[in-house]
């Protein structure tokens, strides 16, 4: 069965081939697959564990609980044999967010289909294909499309998965951050040379449980020199849209006005997250592409 890993090694007719099958869903088209997934998140999620969760049901698979809590990680089992227990006793795709980037290297051996919710600093790819069917249901396209991606560039699986997959389909992609978190990135630390210019800007969470945000700067420094602010989003051209992979800190990365004004479809990203993992789950348990 199909694995969903990352979006470097995917082709852009199976991405416009899953949004596809994403706006049948969400135009109300049903779907029913047989069988047993489960997910199992090492690290905290709230949209991501529990979209799939809704695909899962909306779907009608059964869907095993699993707490890492309650399991036997807990007793030092590792990934690899948790995964082939699940596979043992009949499960047919697991989802798996883990801290560890490229954790799914360990489970080449599995036959179980596997989908990545996000490895560490990786690839965070479902999140990426729920962005791009954003992008395309705003404007009709990709291709050509200004996005410019704002903030913790070098430790956001959202940036990394999708500055692959948008250059492919032929956007402009732009990045805006701090020096410092730069990474592998060509990036401007001027948002105001950009703003009035993008179609969509993205603004990416700060992550302060992979590093220490206060070392660079205050939370009220980062809003004023990277931040979206009011007075940002009035720059920002007419049709132009905000995007955020969520969760938010609200007056840190954009101001808690912006969430939900008019130019935002993060809640709507989010809406769109079941559909677009509707179709993974059944591209990877059914091989449908
Ligand atoms: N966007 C996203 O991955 O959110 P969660 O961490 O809540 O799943």
């Amino acid at each position: 069965m199909p694995n969903l890993l990352t979006m470097n090694n995917l082709e852009n007719d199976k991405i416009m081939n899953l949004l596809k099958r994403a706006e049948q869903f969400e135009k109300g088209e049903k779907a029913s697959l047989d069988g047993a997934v489960v997910n199992l998140f090492f690290e905290p999620s709230t949209r991501t564990k529990m979209s799939f969760e809704m695909a899962e049901h909306r779907l009608g698979l059964s869907v095993l609980p699993f707490e890492t809590a309650f399991s036997s990680i807990l007793k030092g089992e590792t990934l690899y044999d948790t995964v082939k227990t699940m596979e043992a006793i009949g499960v047919k795709a697991v989802i798996i967010r883990h801290e560890e980037e490229e954790y799914y290297q360990q489970l080449a051996g599995c036959k179980v289909a596997v989908i990545n919710g996000g490895d560490g600093s990786g690839q965070h790819p479902t999140q990426s294909l729920l962005d791009l069917y954003t992008i395309h249901q705003e404007f009709g396209r990709i291709d050509g499309i200004h996005v410019t991606i704002v903030g913790d560039i070098a430790h956001s699986r959202v940036a990394k998965s999708n500055a692959a997959a948008l250059k492919q389909l032929g956007a402009k992609v732009s990045f805006v951050c701090p020096e410092e978190w730069s990474g592998d990135y060509d990036t401007t630390d001027d948002l105001d040379a950009l703003i009035g210019e993008t179609d969509v800007v993205m603004m990416l969470r700060v992550q302060h449980e992979r590093h220490a945000v206060s070392a660079l700067f205050s939370k009220e420094r980062y809003h004023i020199e990277f931040g979206l602010t009011e007075a940002r989003e009035r720059k920002m051209k007419k049709d132009a849209i905000i995007m955020h992979p969520a969760p938010i800190n609200r007056g840190v990365e954009i101001a808690d006005s912006l969430v939900e004004c008019q130019r935002s479809r993060i809640f709507k990203q989010m809406e769109n997250g079941v559909f677009v993992r509707m179709a993974v789950l059944e591209y990877a348990m059914k091989g449908r592409e």
